[in-house]
């Protein structure tokens, strides 16, 4: 979708209100790695392991879903505090997964993007990155929104300052510079573990979104758990305001 269209939408669907048919658009903080590990006594990275193979499973039912696009809170800009072999840790399976998966992602249609400031990832990674981002570019079915070294204030800001650098500084203006522009509509956003808040996640986006919340350790969260949400976020009566 052009950034265009994607605005268009997004103005009628807030003046439309109202039932807002099927989510175009779901975005997950998934958290509860560490939890998972401690319970069984395990080491933190084997919790993140199993966190990847969640989101492999989870990107899969997605796309059957016919879900137009899932952004996932993989790294915050905030998680460089966490320990050096945890950032490392995390890294690894980041590297492991791009070139594990882009093939999958490539032959089923499904676009990859990265939100946040990930040129300042190793060098090898963002070089993974920016080959499975040309390799996928073209791809239409899904768009699969990682948000790598992302922080929602700082994306605001950064798109406020651009708005202001091409003139008056609108809600629409700041909304085109976001990085998610061309992304529909955020429709429900998910979080696991229990925790209910936002850790810096699309503060913006999720103006009109509805919330779910999970006790569900993102390790033990199932394409099954995604359906669940959906299910809730059919019910729901969007009204933006409105009446
Ligand atoms: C989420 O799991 C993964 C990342 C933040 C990268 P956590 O590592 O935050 O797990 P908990 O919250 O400590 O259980
Ligand atoms: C949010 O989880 C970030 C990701 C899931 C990547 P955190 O575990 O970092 O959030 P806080 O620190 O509990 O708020
Ligand atoms: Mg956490």
């Amino acid at each position: 979708m052009t950034l265009r269209q994607a605005q268009d939408e997004r103005v009628d669907a807030q003046l439309a209100g109202g039932s807002s048919g099927p989510a175009r658009h779901v975005a997950i903080i998934m958290d509860g790695n560490g939890r998972w590990a401690k319970k069984r006594l395990l080491p933190r990275a084997v919790g993140h392991k199993r966190g990847v193979d969640a989101v492999r499973e989870v990107v899969r039912a997605a796309r059957h879903m016919g879900l137009e696009a899932l952004t996932l809170y993989a790294f915050s800009s905030e998680n460089w505090k966490r320990p050096e072999d945890e950032i490392s840790d995390l890294m690894g399976l980041l590297r492991a997964f791009i070139r594990s998966d882009i093939e999958e992602f490539a032959a089923n249609d499904v676009r990859l993007k990265i939100i946040g400031d990930y040129k300042v990832l190793p060098p090898d990674i963002v070089k993974l990155i920016e080959d499975a981002l040309a390799r996928t570019a073209h791809n239409s079915r899904t768009t699969l929104a990682v948000a790598l070294n992302y922080g929602s204030q700082q994306e605001i800001a950064r798109a406020a300052a651009a708005a202001a650098a091409k003139g008056a500084v609108t809600v629409a203006a700041i909304e085109a510079e976001l990085d998610t522009a061309d992304l529909p509509p955020l429709d429900l956003l998910i979080r696991t573990s229990g925790e209910v808040r936002l850790s810096n996640f699309l503060l913006w986006q999720a103006a009109y979104a509805e919330m779910w919340f999970t006790d569900v350790l993102w390790p033990d969260f199932t394409p099954g758990h995604l359906r669940e949400a959906l299910d809730h976020f059919a019910t729901r009566e969007r009204r933006y305001g409105g009446r």
